[in-house]
């Protein structure tokens, strides 16, 4: 190995693993549970950008302060509109399914709250508790969905916008968690079909199954046939991966340009962590 070469991959604290072409990296070399560096922080920041979801091996659990700081290194944090936090940290939502539970969080293809007028950059989420079996999460890679569309098709959505809703996702949704949410008004937002992602200039798909029910220049019989051939489209597999988490594991992926979806095919067992989530940017 040339000298320079050997110089620069001993300065990188972090080793990180390609987890499939689609998408994804594996982690290694850095606890989160102990914060982060400077520099660590900048390979994690690097990494996030090049492969859209990093999976952090071998980590022991993340103290909920620790797991605040490390959201905040990258900006500021999100308070989730609808979900229960943990008792005493806002910022961290708390991913809980058990027996008695009526819905999963998750379940269907979604980028995080997209339904706001500022939708978050990224997650950061750590499972504590998994079932023996089961408790999978899919992520799709937006940039490759939105490359794989025809010029003619590409060009026609450059200029739609579209409406995310949320009351439907989340009136009542954790009342098993007992939040009582009469007074709430759950938000929606337009945004642009295809988004410019601020960091690397790409551009991404920016439609989900969960939230997005309307592509406002077109007719309602238009839109639903184009949002439905575009939820099949983002949704096909090679654009996707698989993760099976191990306990204590971290994921942290980019909203902006990656979907995903949480698998319940693990009840009555349970499955359990803690996610913040961080603020982003108004797409463009
Ligand atoms: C989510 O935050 O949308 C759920 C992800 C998961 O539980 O795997």
């Amino acid at each position: 190995m040339p000298q320079t070469l050997k110089r620069a991959s001993a300065q990188r604290a972090l080793d990180v693993t390609p987890y499939s072409p689609a998408l994804g990296a594996e982690v290694r070399g850095v606890n989160l549970a102990n914060g982060l560096d400077l520099r660590t922080y900048r390979e994690i920041r690097a990494a996030l950008l090049e492969h859209q979801v990093l999976f952090f091996k071998e980590q022991t659990e993340i103290p909920p302060q620790t797991q605040i700081e490390i959201g905040r290194m990258f900006g500021e944090l999100h308070m989730h509109p609808a979900a229960p936090h943990m008792h005493g940290y806002p910022e961290i939502f708390e991913i809980y399914v058990g027996e008695d539970s009526k819905v999963a969080n998750g379940e269907f293809w979604h980028s995080d709250v997209s339904c706001d007028e500022v939708p978050p950059l990224g997650t950061i989420l750590q499972l504590h508790i998994l079932p023996e079996i089961g408790g999978d999460t899919l992520f799709a890679n937006m940039y490759a969905a939105y490359d794989a569309l025809s010029e003619p098709m590409r060009k026609m959505l450059s200029g739609l916008s579209a409406l995310h809703e949320s009351e439907h996702v989340y009136r009542e949704r954790y009342s098993d968690r007992g939040v009582d949410d009469t007074a709430r008004r759950y938000p929606e937002a337009t945004h642009p079909v295809v988004r410019t992602h601020p960091e690397t200039g790409r551009k991404a798909l920016y439609v989900n199954r969960t939230f997005t029910t309307r592509i406002n220049e077109l007719q309602e019989a238009e839109s639903n046939a184009v949002l439905e051939f575009l939820f099949d489209h983002c949704e096909g597999v090679d654009f996707q991966i698989r993760y099976r988490w191990e306990r204590n594991e971290v994921a942290f992926w980019d909203n902006r340009c990656a979907m995903h979806r949480a698998i319940w095919d693990y009840w009555p067992e349970q499955r359990k962590g803690r996610r913040v989530t961080i603020k982003g940017d108004r797409p463009t």
